[in-house]
């Protein structure tokens, strides 16, 4: 199974348009080793030629541009992109899907919370209703039920499983301040042949047992890592928004709640990556101090445009 990195940043990416923070300045003046990170999205395929795109990114026009494997192969039109499952209805994972309307319709895969946000304070799905269209499949994660196996047309050979799991719903969700099931959910990927797994949640909110318990000996962990501390937007004058606040786990503990670092650390799970970094997060310098500790404990930072083969 291959894993392409599209985009590795948080909303706004890196260096955000109208960002002057010292990670944004440096990241477009050069001074530090910053990579710039498009919004959050990856694609996965069993072949190389077949592709399935978690999470569309605002970004997708240039994530699909400078990726050769994802252009037009054979025919006067064409996308190796075969369907796209959403993790939830954010702006950074979803907007993307607009982009998408030049093509045949979006075989689609969301859970009922989030066609609805996408049917109301996004309605994505309903302007593209006038082109492209979506064919839905909804994912049975609601109410009591906090998992389900789903197949994807012409990837028999890999399993996928949706599940819940704590986050928030985007702020113009209708349910935005009574969390859902289906709000957020993560992916696990299973290559049938070979056994190896994937564990992908770009917004985690916490982890608790059960999230420990699918990460335990997956061969990739690929999860939240939009924050190194709690208050870092508020400290840093960015906004007035906790992590918490926006269903994300940073990696450092607070007085109350242990780190994504601390969660990752009692992993068994062989390659621990962050994804979803937000221009906030110190950890998106190469050199810094953050990235050393991170490496102290074996966790890789992901990058745009990184291939992951498990
Ligand atoms: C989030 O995950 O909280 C987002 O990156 C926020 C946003 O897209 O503005
Ligand atoms: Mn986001
Ligand atoms: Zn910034």
């Amino acid at each position: 199974m291959k894993v392409l990195v599209l985009g590795s940043g948080a909303g706004g990416g890196c260096p955000q348009w109208n960002c002057n923070c010292a990670l944004c300045a440096s990241a477009r003046n050069g001074s530090r080793k910053i990579r710039p990170r498009t919004q959050s999205s990856i694609a996965v395929s069993p072949d190389g030629e077949r592709w399935v795109l978690l999470n569309a990114s605002p970004d997708i026009g240039q994530q699909l541009r400078t990726q050769p494997l994802l252009h037009p192969q054979k025919g006067l039109r064409d996308t190796p992109i075969k369907a796209v499952v959403l993790m939830d209805a954010q702006i950074d994972h979803a907007t993307g899907l607009l982009s998408l309307r030049e093509g045949p319709p979006i075989e689609l895969y969301v859970t009922p919370c989030v066609f609805e946000d996408l049917t109301t304070g996004l309605p994505v799905l309903k302007v593209l209703e006038h082109y492209c269209g979506v064919h839905l499949h909804l994912l049975p994660v609601a109410g009591d039920q906090r998992l389900a196996e789903f197949p994807v047309e012409g990837f028999e050979g890999l399993r996928f499983r949706a599940i819940a799991i704590p986050g928030k719903a985007p702020p113009y969700s209708p349910h935005r301040h009574q969390p859902t099931v289906g709000d957020n959910i993560a992916l696990e990927i299973t290559e049938l042949a070979t056994g190896k797994r994937l564990f992908y949640a770009p917004g985690l909110g916490e982890v608790g047992p059960s999230e420990q318990a699918w990460m335990r000996d997956a061969d990739c962990v690929l999860v939240d890592g939009t924050f190194w501390t709690e208050d870092e937007m508020v400290r840093a004058g960015l906004g007035s928004k906790f992590a918490a606040d926006m269903g994300h786990l940073p990696q450092c503990a607070t007085a109350t709640r242990p780190g994504m670092m601390d969660a990752l650390d009692q992993t068994g799970a062989k390659r621990k990556l962050l994804i979803h970094i937000n221009n906030s997060n110190p950890i998106l310098d190469d050199d810094g101090a953050e990235r050393a500790e991170l490496a102290r404990r074996g966790i890789e930072v992901a990058h745009d445009g990184m291939e992951i083969t498990l």
